[in-house]
């Protein structure tokens, strides 16, 4: 069987649905290209002298690993000068980053967590990149794009992916017509069609979520689990597993790959912040691409994709997976 490499599939694409436009598929490819870059660096681990922590935080309050800026700074000098973007935002910076005047200016915004899970990095566990894509609104080639530009309910994504630095570097995309996975041919360079039209396999049993939180959990939560736990002889009348990488790109990988649900709640640790993890970094992507491979993502109240964001970096409870035991959380969250 002849391989398919991610040029050929997008440009397959491209003629065959119509819903990926010249820019767009250029974008995809240079994002694909710096992660490409990001995989290599990762690959050298001490012997590139990549591993450990800067002395500063990144505007989430997180001390930056080198990595993380490394990456961060891939991505933007792949994507300056390619006339896609209007603007980016990265998990890393404070302020939105947009394109210089030297450059043109295209019709997207891109959003992207550099490395997600950068604790893992120096035990050479999984991480990886994450993004979303979204329209630039009417006009921005003539005036600069503003905060509020990106503030877009995920729903309006056109694009989301991520590329997971494991095993094997895998690439997965979604432009609202399926989820598909590509695999890193590290000896050709090059990425191959390898999992086409991904869909998040039903029945299997197994959740992903950090217990050591869970005094601090929602009664709904506590009692969801507690049921969990509980069994084959518990109100679920079956037996769950757990899994929990630190690295929620990882965790969905896995979901996509073999099922089950992710779970980063709300909880009373800091009870004014909706959650740990980023609705635009991490909620919107990873919640498009589990609605695209017949999954379901709910921040607790709604839909993950039909939140309306009110700022660039703001957290939200995340709950998402396999539709079947989404269904069964969100009834336990029903007030
Ligand atoms: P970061 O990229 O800042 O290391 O955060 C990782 C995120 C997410 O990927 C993961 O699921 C979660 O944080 C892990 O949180 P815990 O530290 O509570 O395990």
């Amino acid at each position: 069987m002849s391989r398919v490499s991610l040029t050929r599939f997008l440009i397959e694409q491209q003629r065959e649905c119509g819903n990926l436009p010249p820019q767009l598929r250029l974008l995809i490819e240079v994002i694909a290209r710096a992660c490409k870059a990001i995989s290599y660096t990762i690959n050298k681990g001490e012997l590139g002298g990549v591993l450990g922590s800067l002395e500063q935080e990144n505007v989430q309050g997180e001390v930056q690993k080198k990595l993380d800026v490394l990456a961060n700074d891939y991505l933007i000098e792949a994507n300056e000068w390619g006339a896609t973007l209007a603007a980016l935002a990265s998990e890393e910076m404070e302020a939105i980053h947009p394109i210089p005047h030297r450059y043109p200016r295209g019709e997207y915004l891109l959003v992207y967590d550099p490395l997600d899970g950068s604790s893992n990095i120096d035990v050479n566990l999984s991480v990886g990149t994450i993004f979303s894509i979204m329209a630039a609104p009417e006009g921005s080639a003539q005036r600069d794009v503003t905060e509020e530009d990106f503030l877009q309910p995920g729903r309006k994504q056109v694009a989301a992916g991520y590329a997971l630095y494991g095993p094997q570097t895998t690439l997965v995309l979604t432009f609202g017509s399926g989820v598909h996975g590509f695999t890193l041919d590290r000896e050709v360079g090059s990425w191959v069609l390898t999992h086409r039209d991904m869909k998040i396999p039903a029945g299997n049993r197994e959740f992903a979520i950090n217990a050591s939180n869970e005094r601090h959990w929602s009664p709904e939560v506590r009692r969801y689990i507690a049921d969990c736990l509980a069994g084959k002889d518990g109100p679920r009348g079956a037996n769950f597993n757990m899994r929990w990488t630190g690295s929620m790109v990882a965790d969905i990988h896995r979901i996509l790959t073999r099922g089950g649900v992710f779970l980063y709640p709300w909880d009373k640790r800091e009870p004014n912040r909706p959650g740990k993890l980023r609705l635009m970094y991490e909620g919107n992507p990873l919640g498009m691409i589990v609605e695209q491979a017949g999954g379901k993502a709910f921040d607790g109240h709604e839909l993950m994709l039909d939140v309306q964001p009110t700022t660039l970096h703001q957290r939200v409870a995340v709950m998402m997976g396999c539709a079947q035991e989404m269904d069964q959380i969100m009834k336990y969250m029903k007030p």
